[in-house]
Protein backbone atom coordinates (compact mmCIF):
# COMPACT_ATOMS: atom_id res chain seq x y z
CA UNK A 1 0.00 0.00 0.00
CA UNK A 2 1.38 3.17 -1.30
CA UNK A 3 0.79 6.48 0.98
CA UNK A 4 -0.33 9.40 -2.22
CA UNK A 5 -0.63 13.08 -1.98
CA UNK A 6 -2.64 14.53 -5.15
CA UNK A 7 -1.85 18.13 -5.56
CA UNK A 8 -4.60 20.29 -6.95
CA UNK A 9 -6.82 17.12 -6.92
CA UNK A 10 -9.74 17.90 -9.01
CA UNK A 11 -11.73 16.24 -11.82
CA UNK A 12 -8.78 14.24 -12.98
CA UNK A 13 -6.94 14.00 -9.19
CA UNK A 14 -10.29 12.55 -7.49
CA UNK A 15 -10.81 10.70 -10.60
CA UNK A 16 -6.81 9.20 -10.22
CA UNK A 17 -7.62 9.22 -6.20
CA UNK A 18 -10.97 6.65 -5.93
CA UNK A 19 -9.34 4.61 -8.34
CA UNK A 20 -6.03 4.85 -5.95
CA UNK A 21 -8.01 4.32 -2.52
CA UNK A 22 -10.11 1.21 -4.55
CA UNK A 23 -6.87 -0.30 -5.11
CA UNK A 24 -6.06 -0.46 -1.18
CA UNK A 25 -3.42 3.01 -1.37
CA UNK A 26 -3.84 6.05 1.00
CA UNK A 27 -4.53 8.89 -0.58
CA UNK A 28 -4.48 12.56 0.23
CA UNK A 29 -6.52 15.01 -2.10
CA UNK A 30 -4.55 18.75 -1.31
CA UNK A 31 -6.88 21.85 -2.42
CA UNK A 32 -8.17 25.32 -1.39
CA UNK A 33 -11.87 24.12 -1.17
CA UNK A 34 -11.81 19.97 -0.07
CA UNK A 35 -15.09 19.70 1.06
CA UNK A 36 -16.25 18.47 -2.71
CA UNK A 37 -13.74 15.95 -3.01
CA UNK A 38 -15.34 12.03 -2.81
CA UNK A 39 -15.37 9.70 -0.24
CA UNK A 40 -12.19 7.73 0.63
CA UNK A 41 -9.65 10.92 -0.61
CA UNK A 42 -8.64 11.94 2.58
CA UNK A 43 -9.13 15.66 2.38
CA UNK A 44 -6.19 18.77 2.81
CA UNK A 45 -6.99 21.94 2.51
CA UNK A 46 -4.23 24.38 1.32
CA UNK A 47 -3.48 26.60 -0.86
CA UNK A 48 -0.02 25.99 -3.06
CA UNK A 49 0.46 29.49 -4.03
CA UNK A 50 0.54 30.02 -0.26
CA UNK A 51 3.37 28.26 1.03
CA UNK A 52 2.38 28.71 5.00
CA UNK A 53 -0.44 26.52 4.25
CA UNK A 54 1.88 23.68 3.04
CA UNK A 55 3.39 22.92 6.29
CA UNK A 56 1.00 20.02 7.25
CA UNK A 57 1.61 17.40 4.29
CA UNK A 58 1.17 13.81 5.44
CA UNK A 59 4.43 12.61 6.33
CA UNK A 60 6.04 9.32 4.96
CA UNK A 61 4.43 9.83 0.93
CA UNK A 62 5.52 7.50 -1.92
CA UNK A 63 4.08 9.06 -4.40
CA UNK A 64 2.99 13.02 -5.53
CA UNK A 65 1.14 14.11 -8.64
CA UNK A 66 0.57 17.50 -9.49
CA UNK A 67 -2.54 18.13 -10.72
CA UNK A 68 -3.59 21.94 -9.82
CA UNK A 69 -5.23 23.77 -12.57
CA UNK A 70 -5.17 27.63 -13.58
CA UNK A 71 -8.17 29.73 -12.96
CA UNK A 72 -7.95 31.61 -15.97
CA UNK A 73 -6.58 31.98 -19.33
CA UNK A 74 -3.75 34.94 -18.03
CA UNK A 75 -0.23 34.81 -17.75
CA UNK A 76 -0.48 35.49 -13.63
CA UNK A 77 -2.73 32.41 -13.61
CA UNK A 78 -0.41 30.24 -15.08
CA UNK A 79 2.34 31.15 -12.96
CA UNK A 80 0.62 30.84 -10.19
CA UNK A 81 -0.90 26.98 -11.07
CA UNK A 82 2.46 25.77 -12.56
CA UNK A 83 5.12 27.59 -11.14
CA UNK A 84 4.67 29.01 -7.74
CA UNK A 85 2.73 26.39 -6.84
CA UNK A 86 4.89 23.52 -7.94
CA UNK A 87 8.08 25.42 -6.63
CA UNK A 88 6.09 26.00 -3.02
CA UNK A 89 5.41 22.26 -3.23
CA UNK A 90 8.75 21.43 -3.95
CA UNK A 91 9.90 23.42 -1.29
CA UNK A 92 7.47 22.17 1.31
CA UNK A 93 8.50 18.28 0.47
CA UNK A 94 12.18 19.39 1.00
CA UNK A 95 11.65 21.09 4.09
CA UNK A 96 9.33 18.23 5.70
CA UNK A 97 12.73 15.79 4.72
CA UNK A 98 10.58 13.72 2.60
CA UNK A 99 11.54 10.97 0.14
CA UNK A 100 8.79 10.33 -2.35
CA UNK A 101 9.95 7.74 -4.55
CA UNK A 102 8.13 9.44 -8.03
CA UNK A 103 6.36 12.42 -8.50
CA UNK A 104 4.17 12.84 -11.29
CA UNK A 105 3.01 15.96 -13.01
CA UNK A 106 0.13 16.61 -15.39
CA UNK A 107 1.34 18.61 -18.82
CA UNK A 108 -0.06 19.10 -21.67
CA UNK A 109 1.12 18.65 -25.13
CA UNK A 110 0.80 23.02 -25.63
CA UNK A 111 4.51 22.48 -24.76
CA UNK A 112 4.90 21.72 -28.29
CA UNK A 113 5.01 24.69 -30.72
CA UNK A 114 4.99 22.76 -34.09
CA UNK A 115 1.72 23.42 -35.95
CA UNK A 116 2.01 22.33 -39.53
CA UNK A 117 1.26 18.64 -38.85
CA UNK A 118 3.81 17.01 -37.62
CA UNK A 119 4.24 14.00 -35.87
CA UNK A 120 5.86 15.35 -32.50
CA UNK A 121 7.12 12.41 -29.60
CA UNK A 122 9.15 12.69 -26.30
CA UNK A 123 12.23 13.73 -28.25
CA UNK A 124 10.87 16.90 -30.16
CA UNK A 125 11.82 20.15 -29.31
CA UNK A 126 9.01 21.32 -26.82
CA UNK A 127 9.57 25.44 -27.65
CA UNK A 128 5.87 26.62 -26.53
CA UNK A 129 5.19 29.94 -27.81
CA UNK A 130 2.50 30.58 -26.01
CA UNK A 131 3.00 31.80 -22.38
CA UNK A 132 0.43 28.82 -21.36
CA UNK A 133 2.68 26.31 -22.97
CA UNK A 134 5.71 28.35 -21.56
CA UNK A 135 4.81 27.71 -17.98
CA UNK A 136 3.57 24.29 -18.03
CA UNK A 137 7.21 23.78 -19.50
CA UNK A 138 8.94 25.45 -16.49
CA UNK A 139 6.92 23.59 -14.04
CA UNK A 140 7.86 19.83 -15.78
CA UNK A 141 11.65 21.40 -15.80
CA UNK A 142 11.55 22.28 -11.78
CA UNK A 143 10.08 18.87 -11.47
CA UNK A 144 12.74 17.62 -12.99
CA UNK A 145 15.54 19.40 -10.90
CA UNK A 146 14.10 18.65 -7.74
CA UNK A 147 16.28 15.72 -6.14
CA UNK A 148 13.43 13.34 -6.37
CA UNK A 149 12.94 10.62 -9.75
CA UNK A 150 9.82 12.93 -11.96
CA UNK A 151 7.53 12.42 -14.66
CA UNK A 152 5.66 15.05 -16.53
CA UNK A 153 2.92 13.57 -18.56
CA UNK A 154 1.92 15.54 -21.71
CA UNK A 155 -1.87 14.99 -21.75
CA UNK A 156 -4.02 15.86 -24.96
CA UNK A 157 -7.03 17.78 -25.14
CA UNK A 158 -9.07 16.27 -22.10
CA UNK A 159 -12.57 15.12 -23.05
CA UNK A 160 -15.28 13.01 -21.02
CA UNK A 161 -17.92 13.66 -18.42
CA UNK A 162 -18.78 17.42 -18.03
CA UNK A 163 -16.59 18.28 -20.85
CA UNK A 164 -19.17 17.95 -23.87
CA UNK A 165 -18.49 21.24 -25.34
CA UNK A 166 -17.76 19.99 -28.90
CA UNK A 167 -20.68 17.98 -28.74
CA UNK A 168 -22.30 20.31 -27.56
CA UNK A 169 -21.50 22.78 -30.39
CA UNK A 170 -21.87 20.36 -33.13
CA UNK A 171 -25.98 19.71 -31.68
CA UNK A 172 -26.26 23.47 -31.42
CA UNK A 173 -25.42 23.54 -34.77
CA UNK A 174 -22.53 26.73 -33.85
CA UNK A 175 -19.61 24.48 -34.94
CA UNK A 176 -17.71 24.93 -37.92
CA UNK A 177 -15.41 23.06 -40.04
CA UNK A 178 -11.85 24.91 -40.52
CA UNK A 179 -11.42 24.64 -44.42
CA UNK A 180 -7.91 24.25 -46.02
CA UNK A 181 -5.47 21.72 -44.90
CA UNK A 182 -6.59 19.37 -42.04
CA UNK A 183 -6.24 20.83 -38.46
CA UNK A 184 -4.85 17.51 -36.28
CA UNK A 185 -5.86 17.38 -32.54
CA UNK A 186 -5.21 14.93 -30.11
CA UNK A 187 -7.29 13.81 -27.29
CA UNK A 188 -7.20 11.49 -24.52
CA UNK A 189 -10.64 10.66 -22.58
CA UNK A 190 -10.89 11.76 -18.78
CA UNK A 191 -10.98 7.85 -17.10
CA UNK A 192 -7.81 6.93 -19.22
CA UNK A 193 -6.16 10.56 -18.03
CA UNK A 194 -6.37 8.97 -14.45
CA UNK A 195 -5.53 5.13 -15.52
CA UNK A 196 -2.25 6.70 -17.11
CA UNK A 197 -1.30 8.40 -13.75
CA UNK A 198 -1.84 5.07 -11.82
CA UNK A 199 -0.30 3.24 -14.32
CA UNK A 200 3.07 5.36 -13.82
CA UNK A 201 2.61 6.14 -10.41
CA UNK A 202 2.70 2.23 -10.03
CA UNK A 203 4.80 1.01 -12.49
CA UNK A 204 8.25 0.01 -11.41
CA UNK A 205 10.50 1.72 -13.56
CA UNK A 206 9.44 4.91 -15.54
CA UNK A 207 10.91 7.66 -18.31
CA UNK A 208 10.95 11.22 -17.41
CA UNK A 209 8.57 12.07 -19.90
CA UNK A 210 5.37 10.16 -21.75
CA UNK A 211 3.36 11.71 -24.39
CA UNK A 212 -0.55 10.65 -23.24
CA UNK A 213 -3.06 10.90 -26.11
CA UNK A 214 -5.13 8.42 -27.54
CA UNK A 215 -4.28 6.00 -30.73
CA UNK A 216 -6.33 8.31 -33.03
CA UNK A 217 -5.12 12.18 -33.77
CA UNK A 218 -7.50 13.23 -35.98
CA UNK A 219 -8.70 16.10 -38.16
CA UNK A 220 -10.97 18.64 -36.42
CA UNK A 221 -12.93 18.59 -39.41
CA UNK A 222 -13.37 14.86 -39.51
CA UNK A 223 -14.07 14.82 -36.13
CA UNK A 224 -16.91 17.07 -35.93
CA UNK A 225 -18.58 15.09 -39.21
CA UNK A 226 -17.99 12.12 -37.18
CA UNK A 227 -19.90 13.95 -34.65
CA UNK A 228 -22.92 15.07 -36.76
CA UNK A 229 -23.39 11.89 -37.96
CA UNK A 230 -23.69 10.06 -34.59
CA UNK A 231 -26.00 13.32 -32.94
CA UNK A 232 -28.01 13.07 -36.02
CA UNK A 233 -27.80 16.89 -37.11
CA UNK A 234 -26.64 18.58 -40.43
CA UNK A 235 -22.83 18.60 -40.67
CA UNK A 236 -20.95 22.04 -39.34
CA UNK A 237 -20.50 24.20 -42.50
CA UNK A 238 -17.17 24.96 -43.54
CA UNK A 239 -15.41 28.17 -42.69
CA UNK A 240 -12.14 29.70 -43.46
CA UNK A 241 -11.50 31.00 -40.32
CA UNK A 242 -9.83 29.29 -37.61
CA UNK A 243 -11.80 28.30 -34.18
CA UNK A 244 -10.81 29.68 -31.41
CA UNK A 245 -8.22 28.34 -28.71
CA UNK A 246 -9.83 27.23 -25.54
CA UNK A 247 -10.51 30.48 -23.39
CA UNK A 248 -9.86 32.97 -25.86
CA UNK A 249 -12.31 36.19 -26.35
CA UNK A 250 -14.61 35.78 -29.14
CA UNK A 251 -13.50 37.73 -32.34
CA UNK A 252 -9.49 38.04 -31.34
CA UNK A 253 -7.93 36.59 -34.49
CA UNK A 254 -4.70 35.92 -32.41
CA UNK A 255 -6.53 33.32 -30.20
CA UNK A 256 -7.30 31.85 -33.21
CA UNK A 257 -5.91 27.68 -33.10
CA UNK A 258 -3.22 27.35 -35.32
CA UNK A 259 -1.91 24.60 -33.63
CA UNK A 260 -2.19 20.94 -36.11
CA UNK A 261 0.24 17.98 -34.79
CA UNK A 262 0.23 14.77 -34.23
CA UNK A 263 0.74 13.19 -31.19
CA UNK A 264 2.82 9.59 -31.15
CA UNK A 265 1.53 7.15 -27.99
CA UNK A 266 4.76 4.82 -28.66
CA UNK A 267 6.04 5.22 -25.43
CA UNK A 268 3.73 5.09 -23.13
CA UNK A 269 2.35 1.94 -25.17
CA UNK A 270 5.41 0.18 -24.59
CA UNK A 271 5.06 0.52 -21.01
CA UNK A 272 1.89 -1.81 -21.45
CA UNK A 273 -0.78 0.92 -21.01
CA UNK A 274 -4.05 -0.01 -22.66
CA UNK A 275 -6.80 2.19 -23.58
CA UNK A 276 -10.08 2.06 -22.59
CA UNK A 277 -11.14 4.60 -25.41
CA UNK A 278 -8.62 4.21 -27.90
CA UNK A 279 -9.90 6.56 -30.79
CA UNK A 280 -12.12 10.23 -30.44
CA UNK A 281 -15.34 7.23 -31.58
CA UNK A 282 -14.86 5.30 -28.66
CA UNK A 283 -14.88 7.61 -25.91
CA UNK A 284 -17.44 10.87 -27.68
CA UNK A 285 -20.12 7.52 -28.33
CA UNK A 286 -20.28 7.08 -24.61
CA UNK A 287 -20.26 10.26 -23.87
CA UNK A 288 -23.59 10.96 -26.19
CA UNK A 289 -25.05 8.59 -25.11
CA UNK A 290 -24.90 8.73 -21.18
CA UNK A 291 -25.68 12.26 -21.87
CA UNK A 292 -28.69 11.62 -23.96
CA UNK A 293 -27.18 14.23 -26.92
CA UNK A 294 -28.39 11.81 -29.77
CA UNK A 295 -31.46 14.22 -30.65
CA UNK A 296 -32.37 12.12 -33.70
CA UNK A 297 -32.62 7.77 -34.11
CA UNK A 298 -29.96 7.08 -36.44
CA UNK A 299 -31.04 6.35 -39.65
CA UNK A 300 -31.16 2.15 -40.67
CA UNK A 301 -32.00 2.85 -44.44
CA UNK A 302 -32.25 -0.61 -45.45
CA UNK A 303 -35.31 -0.88 -42.97
CA UNK A 304 -37.12 2.12 -44.24
CA UNK A 305 -39.40 2.82 -47.03
N1 LIG B 1 -8.30 20.36 -19.93
C1 LIG B 1 -7.44 19.81 -20.74
O1 LIG B 1 -7.75 19.52 -21.90
C2 LIG B 1 -6.03 19.53 -20.26
C3 LIG B 1 -5.10 19.08 -21.17
C4 LIG B 1 -3.83 18.79 -20.73
C5 LIG B 1 -3.52 18.93 -19.38
N2 LIG B 1 -4.44 19.39 -18.48
C6 LIG B 1 -4.04 19.53 -17.08
O2 LIG B 1 -4.62 18.55 -16.28
C7 LIG B 1 -4.56 18.99 -14.92
C8 LIG B 1 -5.81 18.61 -14.18
O3 LIG B 1 -6.92 19.19 -14.80
P1 LIG B 1 -8.38 19.05 -14.17
O4 LIG B 1 -9.30 19.02 -15.30
O5 LIG B 1 -8.43 17.98 -13.16
O6 LIG B 1 -8.54 20.46 -13.46
P2 LIG B 1 -9.59 20.87 -12.34
O7 LIG B 1 -10.77 19.96 -12.32
O8 LIG B 1 -9.83 22.33 -12.53
O9 LIG B 1 -8.78 20.61 -11.00
C9 LIG B 1 -7.71 21.40 -10.61
C10 LIG B 1 -7.81 21.54 -9.12
O10 LIG B 1 -6.71 22.33 -8.68
C11 LIG B 1 -7.12 22.97 -7.48
N3 LIG B 1 -6.31 24.16 -7.34
C12 LIG B 1 -6.20 25.19 -8.22
N4 LIG B 1 -5.41 26.14 -7.71
C13 LIG B 1 -4.99 25.67 -6.50
C14 LIG B 1 -4.16 26.20 -5.49
N5 LIG B 1 -3.60 27.42 -5.60
N6 LIG B 1 -3.94 25.48 -4.38
C15 LIG B 1 -4.51 24.26 -4.24
N7 LIG B 1 -5.30 23.69 -5.16
C16 LIG B 1 -5.55 24.42 -6.28
C17 LIG B 1 -8.60 23.32 -7.65
O11 LIG B 1 -9.31 23.15 -6.43
P3 LIG B 1 -9.59 24.41 -5.45
O12 LIG B 1 -10.19 25.48 -6.30
O13 LIG B 1 -10.50 23.85 -4.37
O14 LIG B 1 -8.27 24.80 -4.89
C18 LIG B 1 -9.07 22.25 -8.64
O15 LIG B 1 -9.92 21.31 -8.03
C19 LIG B 1 -4.29 20.49 -14.97
O16 LIG B 1 -2.93 20.70 -14.64
C20 LIG B 1 -4.50 20.81 -16.42
O17 LIG B 1 -3.75 21.90 -16.85
C21 LIG B 1 -5.69 19.67 -18.90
Amino acid sequence: MARILIAGCGDIGATLGQRLCAAGHEVWGLKRRPADLPPGIQPLAADLTDPATLNTLPPALDGVVYSAAAAGFSESHYQAAYVAGVQNLLDALRQAGQQPRRLLFTSSTSVYAQHQGEWVDEDSPAEADSFSGRCIRTGEQLLWDSPWPAVAVRFGGIYGPGRTRLIESVRAGTATRPAGPPLYTNRIHRDDCARVLEHLLLLPESAPLYLAVDDDPAPLDEVLSWLAAQLGVPEPPLATDLPLKPGAGAGDPALRMRASKRCRNARLRATGFQFRYPSYRDGYAVEITKGGFRSAPLPYPSFRR
